[in-house]
């Protein structure tokens, strides 16, 4: 399976960014090992704090990858954007992931822009919701 990992804004900062909430351990580390443990899959992995970069990433991969999994950040709550562009390349599966369990934080991150467009999301589990979407697509 081909499979696109997308970050947004401040993700490149977990491992640093409020451990309390997401975790001691680097995303960017995290991610490398998890492509090593599925090895028989491709992936491509991508993170960037720009909107516009971003829609673009989802562009580019959409002829390429058979899913994506993609984890928003706090575009997830705004971008009318990124929830049009996953609509109009019209991926099978792009799983929406967050490390901290938005439904227990700030109220403005129980909404989800992208949620209608995407085909299911995992929330709360840490940094491991990554795998759990791999292991989602290959159960
Ligand atoms: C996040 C949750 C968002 O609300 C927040 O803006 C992030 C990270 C998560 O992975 O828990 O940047 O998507």
């Amino acid at each position: 399976m081909r499979i696109s990992i997308i970050n947004g804004p401040n993700l490149n900062l977990v491992g640093t960014r409020e451990p309390s909430i997401y975790g001691d351990e680097s995303l960017d580390v995290y991610l490398k090992k998890l492509v090593e443990k599925y090895k028989e899959h491709s992936f491509q992995l991508f993170q960037s704090n720009v909107e516009g970069e971003l829609i673009n990433e989802l562009q580019r991969v959409a002829n390429w990858a058979d899913a994506i999994i993609l984890n928003a950040g706090a575009y997830t709550h705004t971008s009318i954007a990124m929830a049009d562009t996953i609509k109009a390349i019209g991926i099978k599966h792009c799983i929406e992931v967050h490390i901290s369990n938005v439904f227990a934080r700030e109220p403005y991150r129980r909404e989800s822009k992208i949620a209608e467009v995407c085909s299911g999301s995992i929330s709360g589990f840490g940094i491991k919701v990554y795998e759990l979407a791999i292991m989602s697509l290959l159960i």
